[in-house]
């Protein structure tokens, strides 16, 4: 290779790795698996190597990787948060065991740890509380996330047991179990949000929520791999972890001691296989000398331990058939296309069906032709995924595939907005998925869970013609004689149901909100909208500027509500629905608190709180006779704050000499 060319080779490596590196980092959103990223990074590594001239101090062959995000405080670790070197074949796990042979002798024992999928996360304990946590970021400093990891319900926040020291850190791995992951991801897709790929993203995502309140509603968990402390208090790691968990950590039972390398080995080759049986994804297993004084005596590269190293296990991947492209329309006019395959046998389930996200999937990165041959993987990722197409077995004559251009159930021309991955089936009055999608999703369980009506009831009803729009469904009582004609349904089932529509219009506002379908209008967000605005009147004439001051509600939210409300078939539909006696008002609590104690007084709530949301404070306040005031002035009695308050605002309460105080400060102003 020329020195021209190296130097070209060099430079587009390290600016591919970089966008990967802030797509893994930043966006959560990895679109290479480790392993090609690794494979990557050693191509890199061997051109710098060869040709010194053109290695460049910040390449990512010379960091940890890593970058930190704005929105929370930034905290320098005590002791940097180290990676692994990692390796793919017994091999180069051999190679590691000589290397460490040559360097201490024989005498050692490995400890051997399932690698968890998850993101690593570093705890500080005081006098046996937990006192902050903070996130890896590039390894020297992280995010301080104390408030949404107090959420997590395996997590100690205050030891009871144990010789634990005053101070110390311990780090382990935050992880979202399987079960949890297809779970909370199906509800954003039913929300019109884009799923996490695999659940760390998910479990990463959720670390970096600004609203607690919303992380403790997705089950976290974490398991403990390392404690730090000043002074050594135990010879091995295997009695440090013997010890933490006698304080309370949790620690996965599945580590072993290993007196060699076939020992390790053995190991591996159990778990390549078993992994799939966990209830949570691991990417490979750590395997780390147990002595101390032995991993003193190894010591570190400047980017990790020499005593320690990662066996990544292999995604496993297959061969199959593309049979056909078929594609869904969701309930929000999306459309997705999906991969249906020759049935294949992969990570102990048949697989014939994979994922394809968008059109550029089909065009742009894997320029799809029909009956290709495709690898197919199943990594961290639950539904698997098309890796590549295998192209020596394409036939000469193979016509490429092209995305459709008309709606696949109404054949209205789709439209894509700028910007956006995803094609969209702009009929919403007349596409029946979208119809009944969006019927469905307003009797469902988390919306108006109207009682005796079910999903395919909704089905048959539109196709029998009885219900087009949500308000039809409030119809129904007219067509009871009719409906009993069908002979589908029992007389006591359409009872049943007719008694559940009437009983689901005294459901609360939030749920009727939830309910409309608005994209990206979650049941979250709609409570927020629901408390903040109080009738749908107000939110319905509120511009963009008056939005997006509620709580949690960005610009996109925003932007959505109001093409939502400005469209006349929306308008006549909630005036519908009004007329028919459902709930587009926030029912007053009755003020039953007591409800003179903060009288004459006013506050600024600011910040992330444990236990209450803002909004919620603002109505415990208002409920007690104080008032809310929107910007500090010299007028402002108390500044409420929370976590991760903005400096500005502290500052300026500072200079004015403001009280600031606590939420429990203020629990205890109104008892
Ligand atoms: S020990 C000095 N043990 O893997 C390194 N790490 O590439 C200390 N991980 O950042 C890490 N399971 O996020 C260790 N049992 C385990 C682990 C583990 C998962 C992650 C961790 C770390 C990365 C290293």
């Amino acid at each position: 290779m020329s020195p021209v060319e190296a130097k070209n080779q060099i430079q587009a490596i390290i600016a591919e790795l970089r966008q990967h590196n802030y797509n893994y980092y930043v966006l959560a959103m990895p679109t290479i698996s480790d392993f090609d990223f690794d494979k990557k990074l050693e191509q890199l590594s061997q051109l710098e190597k060869d040709f010194p001239e053109f290695a460049e101090p910040d390449s990512p062959t010379q960091r940890v990787g890593g970058f930190v995000t704005k929105e929370f405080v930034t905290v320098k670790h005590r002791w940097p948060m180290l990676s692994l070197g990692n390796t793919y074949n017994e091999q180069e796990l051999v190679d590691f065991d000589q290397r460490i042979r040559k360097a201490i002798g024989d005498n050692f024992e490995y400890v051997c740890e399932l690698k968890f999928d998850g993101l690593s996360m570093s705890l500080t304990y005081q006098s046996g509380k937990l006192i902050r946590a903070v996130t890896r970021g590039d390894g020297t400093q992280g995010d301080e996330v104390t408030t949404n990891v107090r959420t997590i319900h395996s997590i100690p926040k205050k030891l009871t047991a144990g010789d634990y020291p005053d101070l110390f850190e311990i780090r382990g791995e935050v992880f979202m179990h399987l079960k949890a992951f297809e779970k909370l991801n199906k509800e954003r897709t039913d929300n019109g949000e884009v799923p996490y790929a695999n659940p760390r993203n998910f479990a990463s995502g959720t670390i970096k929520l600004q609203d607690s309140a919303e992380v403790a509603k997705r089950p976290l968990d974490c398991f403990l791999y390392g404690l730090y402390t000043e002074k050594t208090l135990f010879k091995t790691h295997w009695e440090s972890l013997e010890a933490v968990k006698s304080w309370g950590f949790h620690i996965d039972d599945h580590s072993r001691l290993c007196s060699d390398i076939n020992g390790v080995l053995n190991f591996i080759n159990y778990w390549d296989k078993e992994r799939f049986n966990l209830s949570y994804d691991i990417d490979g297993i750590v395997i780390k000398v147990n002595n101390y004084s032995q991993q003193q005596e190894l010591g570190f590269t400047s980017k990790s331990p020499r005593w320690a190293i990662s066996y990544k296990f292999k995604a496993e991947r297959v061969e199959t058939e593309l049979l056909q492209v078929t594609y869904q329309v969701g309930r929000t006019g999306a459309v997705t296309p999906v991969a249906n395959l020759k049935p294949v046998l992969l990570a102990g389930t048949t697989v014939k069906r994979a994922t394809l996200h968008n059109a550029d999937e089909i065009t742009e990165r894997l320029k799809l032709h029909e009956h290709d041959t495709v690898f197919v993987e199943k990594g961290g990722e639950i539904i698997p995924k098309i890796i590549s197409v295998n192209l020596d077995k394409r036939k000469p004559n193979a016509k490429a595939i092209t995305y459709i251009t008309h709606c696949p159930a109404c054949n209205t021309p789709l439209l894509r907005t700028e910007g956006e991955a995803a094609w969209y089936c702009p009929n919403d009055e007349g596409c029946p998925p979208q119809i009944v999608g969006k019927m469905q999703h307003f009797i469902g369980r988390k919306a108006m869970d109207i009682d005796g009506l079910g999903d395919e009831t909704i089905e048959t009803l539109h196709a029998r013609g009885f219900i087009n729009h949500i308000s039809d469904i409030y119809q129904l009582h007219n067509h009871a004689a009719e409906l009993k004609q069908m002979g589908r349904f029992g007389e006591k089932s359409i009872n049943n149901m007719l008694e559940g529509i009437e009983k689901s219009k005294q459901m609360p506002f939030e749920k009727v909100l939830f309910g409309l379908g608005i994209r990206y209008i979650g049941e979250t967000v709609a409570k927020k909208l629901a408390l903040h605005f109080k009738t749908i009147d107000k939110m319905m004439v509120a511009s963009l500027e008056d939005l997006v001051t509620a709580e949690e509600i960005g610009e996109r939210i925003a932007q959505s509500l109001m093409e939502y409300f400005a469209n006349e078939k929306h308008q006549h539909e909630i005036e519908k629905l009004k007329a028919q006696g459902l709930q587009f008002v926030v029912e007053e609590k009755e003020v039953n608190l007591a409800s003179n104690k903060l009288a004459g007084q006013s506050f600024i709530i600011s910040g992330v709180f444990e236990t209450f949301s803002r909004d919620e404070l603002k109505d415990i306040i208002e409920q007690n006779g104080g008032k809310i005031l929107s910007s500090i002035s010299a007028k402002l009695s108390y500044l409420v704050a929370g976590e991760n308050m903005g400096p500005a605002k502290l500052e300026k309460a500072q200079k004015l000499n403001i009280p600031i105080i606590t939420d429990q400060a203020l629990m205890a102003m109104i008892g």
